[in-house]
């Protein structure tokens, strides 16, 4: 039996406060996560959750609630949104007290009306200040968090974004399990400037041997065929990384990011023989790189060694 193929993982605690009885906690720290230069507004977002029944229960990947103040425009309270945390179990202090979130400004205009519309909760976080008093339920999901003896794997993490925030989690808290075995982070960003905690994971990928950082850019400098790069270009593009460690048994693959990362990392697995981290419900032909999305969604789920957090 391969290491992947005995994967257990630990149980967890789920909703200790729940929306309807959660818990005041401070902001700790609100810092920008981007470079200065970026348009973008995204900031790494500490809770002091000392004293609460929160302190050390978080782990890596799970996600923090949010319950923002006030009425929608139906004249009922703002529904409870969902952060993942960025942070390992241990916590940014090392004790379990402090846990951060990565949140991204939401701010745009609607297309037919030409009006601004601004994110509920995400500008709400974004606006608090060291201090504020936040309503916090959780913790929330058991599905996307590290198995039980977790550096008894290799991992090869794909995120976009905000997506990026379960793998620092991750990554630190294998980093402190003392983690020989090769993790690749994929991340996607529309420039340079959106990189987020590109310092830290730049650093660890100068360090460290076992571990691999992939920064893709996609609106930078196309791909040979004029095409945006994006995570599921370096199946192909760094082939010669990614597939030694895709093909080894005890190989796992997490994904966190925008929804259109799945069928593109599933085209991705497919065309490059990886089929070990696909379940086929029905047999597919032609070249995976033109199934289409409706198709892969019917014919193809992952399998056990490939997790999904998308959006
Ligand atoms: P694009 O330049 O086409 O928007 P952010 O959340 O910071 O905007 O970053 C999302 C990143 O994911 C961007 O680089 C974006 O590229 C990219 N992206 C968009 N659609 C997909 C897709 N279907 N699969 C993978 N990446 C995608």
């Amino acid at each position: 039996m391969t290491a992947a193929e005995d994967l257990r993982f630990p149980d967890v605690d789920l909703n200790i406060y729940s929306k309807n009885n959660p818990v005041d906690v401070p902001i700790l720290k609100s810092e920008i996560a981007t470079r200065a230069s970026s348009p973008n507004i995204i900031r790494h977002i500490v809770f002091d959750l000392s004293g609460t029944e929160l302190e050390g229960r978080f782990v890596a990947g799970q996600s923090i609630g949010i319950l923002p103040p006030g009425l929608n425009e139906k004249g009922k309270p703002h529904v409870l949104r969902l952060y993942s945390i960025c942070s390992p179990s241990f916590g940014e202090d090392g004790q379990g007290r402090q846990y951060a979130t990565t949140v991204k400004r939401l701010i745009g205009e609607h297309w037919d009306t030409q009006q601004l519309f601004t994110g509920v909760c995400s500008n709400y976080l974004s606006s608090l200040r060291p201090g504020d008093m936040v309503k916090v339920t959780g913790p929330s999901g058991k599905r996307f968090i590290l198995p039980e003896q977790p550096e008894q794997f290799n991992y090869v993490f794909f995120a976009t974004g905000t997506g990026i925030a379960p793998f620092r989690g991750m990554v630190m808290e294998l980093m402190k399990r003392g983690n020989k075995k090769n993790i690749a982070l994929v991340f996607g960003s529309p420039y340079r400037t959106d990189l987020l905690y590109d310092s830290f994971f730049r650093g660890l990928d100068e360090r460290e041997s076992w571990f691999h950082y992939l920064p893709t850019i996609s609106r930078e400098n196309p791909r040979t065929d004029g095409s945006r790069p994006y995570v599921q270009s370096q199946l192909t593009d760094r082939a010669d990384l990614l597939k030694p460690i895709l093909e080894r048994d005890d190989t796992l693959i997490y994904v966190c990011g925008l929804k259109g990362m799945e069928t593109g990392i599933i085209q991705g697995l497919a065309a490059n023989g990886l089929h070990q981290y696909l379940k086929y419900k029905e047999e597919l032909s032609g070249d995976p790189i033109g199934w289409d999305e409706q198709t892969i969604r019917r014919s193809i789920k992952p399998s056990g060694r490939m997790f999904l957090e998308v959006y």
